[in-house]
């Protein structure tokens, strides 16, 4: 196994052994890329999503929330252009009778070149030490500028391919690329067929009355078919926005990769409407606001790129994805979307329904056009997830495994320890874990040694451990214990709050954003 395959199988191990993923329903098996959050991990969700919905909703005066229902009107679906073109190209193994997505066997194919890129980029940091110049490496080395003119030419031809529905061409570039079934190495392919990623389910109570509806695929259809009704009764001036987290199901078939590609997952979207004509501008705008929202976070500028799309969905006139360092390499985390004025033009044509705004300024009537940010809530998850989860080797030559999760976004903020399990430490530490969490989510642990104990919360990624001892009795001081540092100092106990309330409060993190 690759050492990428090894770290990704440790992320998975993790989250389930300290309770932050299970597979759903994993008595009976378990059903195939479908998860549940268990005690730890649906607070980090929670924390991603409040994370999200306050540098939207509470930090933006012109951006309001809505919570929209799963099941929407089957037209819905018709209208956004999901029912005809919300497909999938898929290609089967004729031996392996495996099925999988054609484009991501010419993109996996991609991304071993770029592994090779990687790999001279690492061998040259080696050779020219501090001299080193990353980009200008790459873009004058010979061996490497040709395997990146490999990478595009083979990208572009199959987003013009994809373009023109020329399912052949998809076809014919995995052949003359060689492309062989990843678990079997046969070559003998189908063509490539389309498959709809809807999953249909029904309303009414008789078969014969019953009306065909589908789970969203999206959260952002919700969103426009209430856009008239959100800027009527928040009397909301263009431009404004409407965030929505929810729900979002599609029936994947390379659902594989943990929580990063599910059949039912959360999104977090926000729909920003805009006068015609100022697409661009707003484009721009929010690729940065996005990016700045995760650099917030501490997780490493070198581990996100941009990637502007070359093959533009249906609905769109630009689009660039946020990409994030996965364990298994960059990936889509993020989209940001200029749709235009598709989807409320579609939903004008297929309800018979205005949806136009009044500009008093411009004194005319228009159907604004819409930027959108995408995000998958668990996506979010996995990156944070795998970004912080480490293995170090301390002086002593053993190993800690240590969750080095964005203090903000940890799922308890400090774990209360007496000593010893006798002699009045337990009802301190109690009484301090009374205070604190009015405030924080905080535990109580006084099973083990403390230094295991102190392990035991470094790997749920607990920030802080304050640690109850004899002296407390009479200086009504604790040791208060930095995950990452290791750091221990003695502080008072009145100044607790404080002290985990700098480090761990939503507001702090989120003026670096604003
Ligand atoms: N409304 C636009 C839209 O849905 P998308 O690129 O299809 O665009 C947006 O999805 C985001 O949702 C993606 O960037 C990804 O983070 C997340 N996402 C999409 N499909 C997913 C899946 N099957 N599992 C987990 N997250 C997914």
């Amino acid at each position: 196994m690759t050492n990428q395959g090894e770290s990704f199988k440790k992320v998975i191990s993790h989250a389930k052994e300290y309770g932050f993923v299970f597979q759903s329903s994993e008595i009976y098996d378990g059903l195939s890329a479908i998860y549940d959050y268990a005690q730890n991990g649906v607070e980090l969700k929670k924390n991603i999503r409040e994370y999200w919905w306050k540098a939207m909703v509470q930090m933006n005066e012109n951006i309001v929330g809505l919570d929209a229902a799963i099941f929407m009107h089957p037209t819905t679906w018709k209208a956004s252009g999901h029912v005809d073109a919300f497909n999938d190209p898929l290609i089967d193994n004729k031996d392996s009778k495996k099925r999988y997505r054609a484009d991501v066997l010419v993109e996996d194919y991609c991304a071993k070149i770029e592994g090779k890129i990687e790999k001279e980029v690492k061998k040259a940091e080696k050779r020219f030490g501090d001299s080193f110049d990353k980009s200008e490496f790459i873009s004058t080395n010979g061996r490497v500028v040709g395997y990146q003119t490999k990478i595009n030419s083979i990208l572009s031809r199959l987003a013009k391919s994809l373009e023109n529905e020329d399912l052949a061409d998809v076809k014919a570039l995995i052949e003359e690329l060689e492309i062989a079934d990843p678990l079997t190495g046969s070559k003998n392919w189908t063509d490539v067929k389309q498959f709809n990623l809807m999953f249909g389910t029904k309303l009414g109570a008789s078969a014969e009355s019953a009306m065909d509806l589908y789970l969203r695929p999206e959260t952002a259809q919700g969103i426009f078919v209430n856009f008239l009704n959100v800027q009527k009764s928040g009397r909301m001036k263009i431009p404004f926005g409407i965030a929505q987290t929810g729900k979002a199901f599609r029936n994947e078939i390379v659902a594989r990769q943990f929580i990063f590609r599910m059949r039912e997952f959360e999104q977090m979207e926000m729909q920003y409407f805009i006068k015609p004509g100022t697409q661009k501008q707003w484009y721009e705008h929010w690729k940065e606001a996005r990016m700045k929202w995760h650099l917030s976070l501490g997780m490493g500028a070198d581990n996100y790129r941009f990637h502007d799309h070359e093959k533009l969905a249906h609905y769109a006139d630009a689009a660039s994805d946020i990409e994030f360092k996965f364990p298994f390499g960059f990936k889509e985390l993020e989209g940001i979307h200029s749709r235009t004025d598709f989807d409320l033009s579609q939903h004008e044509k297929h309800s018979g329904k205005k949806l136009q705004y009044f500009d008093h300024e411009e004194n005319k009537n228009y159907t604004p056009y819409v930027l959108e940010t995408s995000i998958g809530l668990d996506r979010m998850f996995l990156a944070v997830f795998s970004n912080a989860l480490t293995e170090e080797t301390l002086e002593n030559n053993t190993t800690r495994t240590v969750l080095k999760l964005p203090a903000v976004l940890a799922p308890i903020k400090a774990a209360i320890l007496p000593l010893v399990k006798k002699d009045g430490l337990p009802e301190v530490a109690k009484t301090i874990l009374s205070d604190l969490k009015w405030d924080f989510n905080v535990v109580y642990d006084e099973k083990d040694a403390v230094g295991r104990r102190y392990r035991r919360q470094d790997a749920l990624g607990t920030p802080f451990c304050i640690t109850v001892d004899h002296d407390t009795l009479e200086d009504h001081c604790v040791t208060i214990r930095h995950r990452d540092s290791m750091q221990q100092q003695r502080v008072k106990i009145e100044d607790l709050k404080t002290i985990i309330e700098n480090e761990v409060a939503m507001k702090h993190w989120l003026k670096k954003i604003n």
